[in-house]
């Protein structure tokens, strides 16, 4: 294994587990990274069944596609953001899924790669984008949009106190190039000593900016239960609560039957229950796997079950 682009997937064993249900099915992962996921749940396959990759990282697509032993089930990878799953089905002919798996967030070759712009701790460009053939990055994103917007991300993606303060801040010092850039920006206007956690929210805030994670999330979610076959599971690793509170929103809605207000005396809505909660909670990470993988700290697994078909 090429140690370079390594990634230790995180609960991998739990995943596998409550992901796969039929030896012989179709399982997609969405976020194929450095192939960890893919692996062991392809080890669980047989050779009737087909994995799917995905992943928007040219570099990710590459490697895994000359890294992968041969035999066991057919094999598929295809470069392409995950809320267009579906189309990648469709290329393939395939009509539903047995599995989805979402490991969300940076694989730990695009965190450590500096070139690729997403880390903090060390000089970088502003960067950012998980596919370079996004056309935006971090960069370009300080430069075109406006104060006020930039303040409403920073609040909802990085939770930053007074963000309009920060945002008035950034939009001052524009063009910011690289990280120390952004960096000195901030210590311009908060002090040397701003606390390295805030900086690291302002980074967070702006890589959801230019990949446009919860869009990404959401318009998967919207489509994955269609394409699901019945029985077949949804697993999703979300690494920062705005992930996971829609997923777990997007589940809860899912399980419920009638959504007509109370009182009416017969349903209106037609809704049926569509996801049954395979996790009661969010799976973390054990303090044995925690001390071995850090990254592993901040993982919540949800993982439900397709139960229903709509019209039923
Ligand atoms: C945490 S890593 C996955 C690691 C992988 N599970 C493993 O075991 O190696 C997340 C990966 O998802 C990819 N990714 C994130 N958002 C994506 C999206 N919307 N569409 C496709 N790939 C995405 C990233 O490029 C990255 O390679």
């Amino acid at each position: 294994m090429n140690r370079e682009f390594y990634h230790e997937p995180v609960l991998k064993n739990e995943v596998t587990e409550l992901l796969v249900t039929r030896t012989g099915g179709v399982y997609v992962d969405c976020t194929l990274g450095g192939g960890g996921h893919f692996r062991a749940v392809a080890e669980k396959l047989d050779s009737s069944a087909t994995v799917i990759g995905i992943d928007r990282d040219q570099d990710a697509i590459a490697w895994n596609k000359s890294h992968m032993p041969a035999p066991g089930p057919s094999m598929i990878f295809e470069l392409e953001r995950f809320s267009q799953f579906d189309k990648v089905l469709q290329k393939h002919q395939i009509n539903s899924v047995d599995g989805f798996l979402l490991d969300l967030g940076l694989s730990s070759f695009q965190i450590d790669n500096v070139e690729r712009g997403f880390s903090y701790m060390q000089d970088s460009s502003l960067d950012m984008r998980m596919s370079v053939s996004d056309e935006a990055t971090a960069s370009d994103l300080l430069e075109e949009t406006g104060e006020e917007e930039l303040a409403d991300l920073l609040s909802r993606y990085g939770e930053i106190k007074n963000p309009l303060r920060m945002a008035e801040a950034i939009k001052s010092c524009v063009p910011l190039r690289t990280s120390s850039d952004l960096r000195k920006c901030l210590s311009r206007e908060y002090g040397p000593n701003l606390d390295v956690k805030i900086i690291a929210r302002v980074f967070q805030s702006l890589r959801i900016a230019v990949n446009d994670e919860l869009g990404e999330l959401r318009r998967f979610l919207d489509k994955a239960i269609s394409f699901l076959s019945k029985g077949g599971r949804l697993a999703v690793i979300a690494y920062h609560s705005l992930e996971d509170r829609m997923v777990k929103e997007f589940i809860r809605e899912q399980e419920q039957s009638c959504i007509c207000p109370p009182g009416l005396p017969v349903c209106r809505c037609s809704k049926s229950t569509m996801l049954k909660r395979v996790t009661k909670g969010a799976v973390k990470a054990s303090q044995e796997e925690i001390g071995s993988n850090p990254r592993s700290r901040s993982a919540r697994l949800r993982v439900a079950e397709k139960v229903g078909v709509a019209g039923e």
